[in-house]
């Protein structure tokens, strides 16, 4: 009778429910224009010429980086940028059942030396979005993100591309992004609204610090669907007007300019917030 006693599964966590954030044509609106302004505020936010290479982290698991840091590369790539999203996250690997592609060959195949990084890599998998996904779980994968292969192949793809995107483990509970401090230009730390513990943040910001790791700015993620937030679908409309491919109204108006505040990323000085966590 094991049967009787079987959990049901939570349908949240599945892959098709998940699928629905991934950004596309049909993305709502806000989610759009919030993936706009953290593309346009990381590229403003790093100087200089060259493939930047930027890696998402955030206090606690499940906060969304996978999800975010995947919607950021789609949404460099559809610029015409040649981007590489590599999933580093060698412990609870997501990206590739998300996208629907094996995980292996992968990066742990690269970094132990069982393939190479072409044999890795997946084109196309979105115009101008090539993909490393993470391969089999290693039982070591710090040892292997902060080795010499992945300095190698982090030089060796700088070269191809404008952008190297790469998926991290929770800072606060594995220190996987630390070690790569060298091979980075930057890290967005996410913050999920309701979720995200203080305490998380302020432990991650420290062992980043600690690191070395330079901070690029938070990522705010979420907002509830009362306040009609980064997923929420249903708008009340009272005076309806035409405009443009949606339909603007005085309290949309109202609400988009709360919801522009979600999901934006904020420049360097909020490294000052961090003694406010505290
Ligand atoms: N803003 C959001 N609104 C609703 N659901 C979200 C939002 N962001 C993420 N999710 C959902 O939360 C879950 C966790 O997201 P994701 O896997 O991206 O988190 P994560 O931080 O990468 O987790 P982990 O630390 O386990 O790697 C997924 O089901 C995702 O679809
Ligand atoms: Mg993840």
């Amino acid at each position: 009778m094991s049967w009787f006693f079987k959990r049901k599964p939570d349908p949240s966590k599945s892959y098709v429910n998940q699928r629905r954030h991934i950004l596309g044509k049909n993305s709502n609106f806000y989610v759009q224009e919030a993936y706009k302004t953290l593309r346009t505020n990381v590229r403003f936010g790093m100087s200089g010429e060259g493939c930047k290479r930027i890696a998402i982290t955030s206090g606690l698991a499940g906060e969304g980086k996978s999800i975010t840091i995947l919607n950021l590369a789609i949404s460099f790539a559809e610029t015409g940028k040649k981007v590489l999203l590599i999933d580093a996250d060698l412990r609870r690997p997501t990206m590739a059942r998300l996208l629907i592609e094996k995980a292996s060959p992968g990066l742990s195949n690269v970094l132990a030396g069982l393939c190479t990084a072409e044999d890795a890599i997946r084109k196309n998998i979105y115009p101008n979005l090539d993909v490393i996904f993470s391969g089999e779980i290693p039982p070591n994968p710090s040892e292997l993100l902060g080795g010499s292969r992945m300095q190698k192949l982090m030089d060796i793809m700088s070269q191809k591309y404008d952008y190297i995107m790469i998926d991290m483990p929770p800072v606060a509970i594995v220190a996987d992004v630390c070690v790569m401090a060298d091979m980075l230009d930057g890290v967005l730390f996410l913050v999920r609204t309701d979720r995200t513990e203080k305490e998380a943040v302020s432990r991650g910001l420290k062992q980043l610090e600690i690191a070395g790791v330079k901070l690029l700015g938070f990522v705010l993620n979420g907002g509830s669907k009362e306040r009609g937030g980064y997923y929420g679908k249903k708008y009340r409309y009272r005076h309806k007007y035409k405009y443009g491919y949606y339909r603007y109204t005085y309290e949309n108006h109202q609400r988009r300019k709360q919801e522009q505040s979600l999901n934006e990323i904020e420049q360097p000085e909020l490294r000052i917030k961090d003694k406010e966590v505290k």
